[in-house]
Parts: C-alpha cells; sequence; structure tokens
C-alpha cells in the first residue's frame, strides 16, 4: 500500500495552500493618479470629518476625541501604528485601531481602500518614504 504516500502528498499540498492563503499579503496596486484620485473622494467623503480636509486631525469631532485622530502632516516615520509603513496603513484603515475612535472600513472594497492608504500617506510632511 502507499497510504503514506498519499498522507504526505496532502499534507504538503494542505501546507502549500495554507501559507499561500495566510502568507500571501494583499499586493498593493499601483499608484495610479486615478486610484490617487478615488482615494481623496473617499477620504474626504468618510475621514474629513475627524481627520480633517487637510489631514491635520484638526476638527471639532476629532477634538472632542482621546485620543485624537492623527495628524497626518507629521513624518512618516513618526505615525504611531503604522510608521510609515505601507501595509500597516492599509491595515489600520481595513481592521481600524482598537480603544480608539478609528473604526474598520472594511464595508469599502480594497481597492478603495488602497486609494485612501496612498492619499493620507500623500499628507505626509516631509516624505520619508521606507525602503521595503
Ligand atoms: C471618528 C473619527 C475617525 C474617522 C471618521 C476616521 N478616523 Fe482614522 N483615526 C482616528 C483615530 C482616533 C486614530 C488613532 C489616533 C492615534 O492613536 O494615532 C486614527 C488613526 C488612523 C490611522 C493610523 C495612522 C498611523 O499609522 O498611526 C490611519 C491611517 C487612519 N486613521 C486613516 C483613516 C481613514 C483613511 C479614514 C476614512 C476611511 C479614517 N481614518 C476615518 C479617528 C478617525
Amino acid at each position: 500500500m502507499k497510504r503514506w504516500l498519499w498522507v504526505i502528498t496532502t499534507g504538503y499540498l494542505l501546507l502549500f495552500s495554507f501559507s499561500f492563503v495566510s502568507g500571501q499579503p494583499p499586493k498593493p496596486p499601483s499608484k495610479t493618479p486615478e486610484l490617487l484620485g478615488l482615494g481623496k473622494k473617499l477620504y474626504d467623503q468618510n475621514c474629513a470629518s475627524c481627520h480633517g480636509p487637510k489631514g491635520d486631525g484638526k476638527t471639532p469631532l476629532g477634538s472632542a476625541l482621546i485620543p485624537p485622530p492623527r495628524d497626518f502632516n507629521i513624518p512618516l516615520d513618526q505615525w504611531p501604528h503604522s510608521k510609515g509603513d505601507l501595509k500597516k496603513v492599509f491595515d489600520a484603515i481595513s481592521k481600524g485601531i482598537p480603544k480608539t475612535a478609528m473604526v474598520k472600513w472594511d464595508q469599502l472594497s480594497e481597492r478603495e481602500r488602497w486609494g485612501m492608504t496612498y492619499y493620507v500617506m500623500e499628507f505626509a510632511k516631509p516624505k520619508t518614504p521606507k525602503k521595503k
């Protein structure tokens, strides 16, 4: 009986597909003007009430929150949750930040969230993008 062979093959395939599903981060789409434009539109609709149209977090609603909404105008490597890491900014938007008013936005499509990710990172001054 070649049963062991079957077990090994199946096990291997299972492991392989598992690492494929869990280990593969969603691949960022490229930063096109269209995607940035989409990000801006969605940001103005959904995020500006807290983070401000200029991304400085100075809004009436924001000043009532503890912690206050992130000021996106500081250098990327000082962003407390992501340190300017593209994927982590995306995650903050997709999953929210526990114990803050930052809720998850997974009702928006992945592409829409990438658009906002790129858009909020444009606010950072000076831009110190991390090489990854
Ligand atoms: C109800 C107010 C509110 C709204 C609306 C809101 N946020 Fe936030 N956001 C916060 C707060 C509060 C934090 C956490 C501040 C902190 O601890 O730095 C935060 C943090 C973040 C961070 C983490 C930055 C970092 O890396 O440190 C990102 C990115 C972000 N918000 C993006 C967005 C986007 C995009 C939207 C719109 C889809 C949005 N937020 C809508 C309140 C809000």
